[in-house]
């Protein structure tokens, strides 16, 4: 740990696994933010304000998180494009916008990607580290140490960003950290590359932000791992555009005690995102990862005369001319007084990297938070932020957002009582 700095300088890597739309629009807004350009829209961290006995005062002012300018990036992707080149080949921000942050953009560089042999089989990347699982995987820990070394960075936070992997079958390998360990020295086709960047960074003390709806940090292997070293973990899979909407619109038909016959959601998005999820066993992940809120939300076996026999179904289609603009519509067949059918069409034209991004920025500095508070394992209180919230004790998850907001909210105040009380400590002990 480098000499102590005031904790509002202490500086935070950001480990970017994934340098694609995501990123790559997450590292642009963040420049144009300092330089004055933009505003933190979507981003809870810069502009929530705790009322209460402080009088309305900015959370990122109350709590010791990072700021903005002392996060130090670094990234692992399968094609060679720094992030500049990726930021223009993703399209989601205007050439002019992207002129303005080139040079910080420019910098960045990925490092060649830890792959396997089969999880992501859309993409033939060729910016890829040679060697087995293993050798990959020691070759990914050295990386992450020269880079904290070369930023003097007090503590990192490592966010999988990257392609959608297919699910699959659990094995040995998940069960425990031994198991994992000896199915990654073996180059076990069940060990994915997010499995791999996962287990590196908990080893290094990193905790891990997992957007995607891959399955890594479900496994009992790597939950109990990031128990043991003391590393928090959350995720999975960012909560954007059509399931965002759902969780918003769904606890308000509950709350009017309205029936629901059926929901029937379709989706088209044209980015790499898409295309990856154009593979079957891709796409099976995402759904899955999509169908789960409404059952948490409705409570069918409570309430069986309203919500006992909905149908719901989820599609998403790969159409390329849309780019990072995903279109949704989703149609909502529902029952009144008397069972008088009605129904709701929603038809959302969203950004989804531009509605991603403050989320990606927000659980850096809160994960980094919990961590730097003595927090570990799975971060149920940032649920808010996910489609599929992972859970410490593997229950299910609340969906409803203003539930997840509730509870998100009792958790920053704890974190600011905890952070009072450490403070006053840390002040008595140096004095
Ligand atoms: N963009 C969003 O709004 C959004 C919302 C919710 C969830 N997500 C999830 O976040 C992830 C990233 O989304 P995106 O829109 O940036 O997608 P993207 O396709 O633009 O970027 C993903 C990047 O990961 C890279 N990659 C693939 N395999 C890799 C590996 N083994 N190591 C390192 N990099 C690898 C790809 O080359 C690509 O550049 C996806 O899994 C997506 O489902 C994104």
């Amino acid at each position: 740990m480098p000499v102590s700095r005031e904790s509002s300088e202490e500086r935070v890597g950001v480990l970017l696994v994934g340098l694609g739309a995501l990123s790559s629009t997450l590292i642009a807004g963040i420049e144009a933010i300092q330089q004055g350009t933009a505003e933190p829209i979507g981003s809870l961290t810069q502009l929530y304000r705790c009322n209460g006995d402080s009088n309305d005062q900015a959370l990122k002012d109350v709590l010791p998180m990072a700021r903005l300018s002392n996060l130090e990036f670094a990234a692992w992707d399968i094609f060679s494009d720094t992030a500049y080149e990726s930021a223009t080949k993703a399209a989601v921000l205007d050439p002019t916008v992207l002129e303005g942050v080139r040079s910080r953009l420019e910098e960045l560089r990925p490092f060649k990607a830890v792959v396997d042999s089969n999880s992501v089989r859309r993409l033939k990347g060729q910016h890829v580290k040679a060697g087995s699982l293993l050798e990959q995987s020691q070759e990914l820990e050295a990386e992450i140490q020269a880079f904290k070394e070369a930023r003097d960075l007090d503590r990192m936070v490592l966010v999988l960003a990257n392609s959608t992997e297919i699910t699959h079958e659990r094995g040995e390998e998940a069960q425990s950290r031994a198991k994992f360990e000896a199915a990654l020295r073996a180059g076990s086709e069940k060990v994915t590359a997010s499995m791999i960047y996962a287990y590196v960074a908990i080893k290094l003390g990193v905790p891990v932000v997992n957007c995607t709806p891959s399955h890594c940090l479900e496994l009992p292997a790597i939950t109990e791992f990031a128990n043991e070293m003391g590393v928090p973990l959350c995720g999975k899979d960012l909560k954007t555009g059509q399931t965002l909407m759902k969780t918003i619109l769904a606890p308000g038909i509950k709350a009017r005690y309205l029936g629901l016959s059926g929901w029937y959601s379709t989706n088209i998005l044209g980015n790499r995102d898409g295309e990856v999820l154009d593979d079957p066993e891709s796409v099976k992940t995402k759904v899955n990862s999509k169908l789960s809120v409404l059952d948490s939300i409705l409570e069918p076996t409570r309430h069986p005369e309203l919500y006992g026999n909905f149908y719901h179904k989820v599609k998403i289609d790969y159409y390329p001319p849309r780019g990072d603009n995903k279109e949704a519509w989703d149609n909502v067949d529902i029952f009144g007084w008397m069972g008088y059918p009605m129904q709701i069409k929603v038809n959302f034209l969203c950004r989804d990297s531009i509605l991603a991004a403050p989320l990606v920025l927000d659980l850096v500095l809160l994960t980094d938070l919990a961590n730097r508070t003595g927090w570990k394992g799975h971060q149920d209180w940032l649920g808010f932020f996910f489609k599929s919230p992972l859970l410490e004790d593997q229950t299910q998850p609340v969906h409803d957002l203003f539930r997840q907001h509730i509870v998100l909210e009792d958790a920053l105040t704890r974190l600011r009582k905890q952070n009072t009380v450490r403070l006053v400590e840390t002040k008595s002990a140096t004095a």
